[in-house]
């Protein structure tokens, strides 16, 4: 199996003064917590913790057919030929899909039409202001709802259903709207029926945040050009690695276990950082997934995000000298697009000893100088080495967060599947409104 992605513990280190020593990650992880999380993998495994009725996220790329990938590619072609493809959806239902488009073809192009999200907020400028661009032109929209309640999302959908139904024939709609929902439940269910519009199915058993390998995040990835066939294989080998039940060979026990180390030990903030801008949203989507996983029974690890270098020039300072309750984990990419840094001729900058360097090796070195400064400030830091990003990288590096997610989530004895809190808010907002 190719290796995707490697756990690099040599900041980590001296988390708890202990000397390194090859069986304690350099002293990061307590033997505690190594066996503790070999009992979650149990519980998970055996389909007998919290939540087991949401698992469908374990098996889901074997699981998923040719005949699913095929009616998603199909879709995405014709939403190719669209103008423009607007996705509607808020948390798990587009912050996965929005992670892989963004870490794969970057802010400015997609290599098909342009990919515009909204229905994340309900921000009236922001709103106004796409619906004037998207009015102008020939688009899709793929609505993506599982409860298919959710009140941003409906509005979102509402002004463009209006704009799309002022120009478009029934026959033609069925060729602009994508539904994505639940099997049975919910509004959108019985629009698709009144339109005939094509739709996808969210299993019943997947929560939100742990959709995005499900037809929730594969059709826009699809419609954004990329192989959702080799995301689905890097998720599948990823997912036959964390079988084993040998700590020493499983990253997502070791993550987990180092993270409840950290957290006994009086870090209770995890900082999680990119110095690639194209990885910022899979930042984004991680937040969500161990932030709604594990954000309950008032005792958990508080999941922040950080954009690097740019952070460095504000939060670095906090990071640096701030309360010591913080660890940090770096996406650390080894190799990415060359950009050949250029000579000069009167060196007015004084930088000609980088030229002929490529960008991305003053940004590593940039990632070497604050691991080792934050090290030196008491901020124990894990770099996750990725070796290339590609579309197999991208599945097994969510299948691998999805997974230690739900152990650490099992390590702090809650459900990681369930979001009380969010629904919380829902609901005291529809009272509010109505
Ligand atoms: O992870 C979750 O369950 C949530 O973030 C939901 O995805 C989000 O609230 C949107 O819900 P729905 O898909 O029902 O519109």
């Amino acid at each position: 199996m190719s290796e995707f992605f490697t756990l690099d513990f040599a900041y980590a280190r001296n988390l708890e003064g202990q000397k390194a020593n090859q069986n304690n990650f350099y002293g990061s992880i307590r033997a505690k917590e190594s066996k503790e999380s070999l009992e979650a993998q149990r519980l998970l495994e055996g389909r007998k913790g919290a939540g087991n009725d949401a698992l469908g996220w374990l098996d889901l790329a074997s699981d998923t057919t040719q005949e699913n990938l095929n009616n998603i590619n199909n879709a995405a072609k014709i939403i190719q030929k669209t103008e423009a493809l607007a996705i509607i959806g808020i948390g798990g239902s587009y912050l996965g899909a929005k992670a892989v488009i963004s870490a794969l073809q970057g802010p400015f192009e997609t290599s098909t039409c342009p990919i515009y999200f909204l229905g994340y907020n309900i921000d009236a400028s922001y709103h106004k202001g796409l619906i004037d661009i998207l009015s102008r032109k020939r688009y899709a929209i793929n609505i993506i709802s599982k409860s298919g309640t959710t009140i941003e999302v409906a509005l979102a959908f509402r002004f463009l259903w209006q704009d799309l139904k002022s120009r478009f024939s029934s026959e033609e709609l069925r060729d602009l709207v994508f539904v994505t929902t639940d099997a049975k439940k919910g509004k959108l269910r019985q629009f698709i029926q009144k339109h005939q519009l094509r739709n996808f199915i969210i299993p019943k058993d997947i929560g939100g945040r742990y959709s995005v390998l499900s037809p929730v995040g594969l059709l826009p990835i699809a419609s954004a050009g990329l192989s959702i066939t080799k995301v689905l294989k890097g998720a599948c080998e990823m997912r036959e690695k964390l079988r084993s039940t040998d700590f020493n060979s499983n990253p997502a026990l070791q993550y987990a276990a180092y993270r409840k180390t950290a957290y006994r030990l009086g870090k209770k903030i995890e900082i999680f950082c990119t110095y690639q801008q194209n990885l910022f949203h899979l930042c984004e989507w991680w937040k969500q997934l161990f932030g709604e996983s594990e954000g309950k029974n008032h005792a958990s690890i508080f999941p922040a995000i950080v954009n690097f270098t740019t952070d460095l020039h504000s939060m670095g300072q906090w990071i640096q000298e701030g309360e010591r309750n913080i660890f940090e984990t770096v996406l650390d990419v080894e190799s990415v697009a060359e950009l050949i840094i250029p000579d000069l001729e009167d060196n007015n900058d004084g930088l000609n000893y980088l030229s002929g360097k490529s960008l991305h090796y003053v940004n590593r070195s940039a990632t070497e100088a604050s691991l080792m400064a934050h090290k030196e400030g008491g901020v124990p830091c894990l770099r996750i080495r990725i070796p290339k990003l590609d579309e197999e990288t991208i599945g097994a590096l969510l299948y691998f967060f999805e997974y230690s997610c739900a152990i650490s989530a099992y390590m702090f004895k809650v459900n990681p599947f369930d979001q009380p809190g969010v629904e919380a808010y829902k609901g005291k907002m529809s009272k509010i409104l109505t």
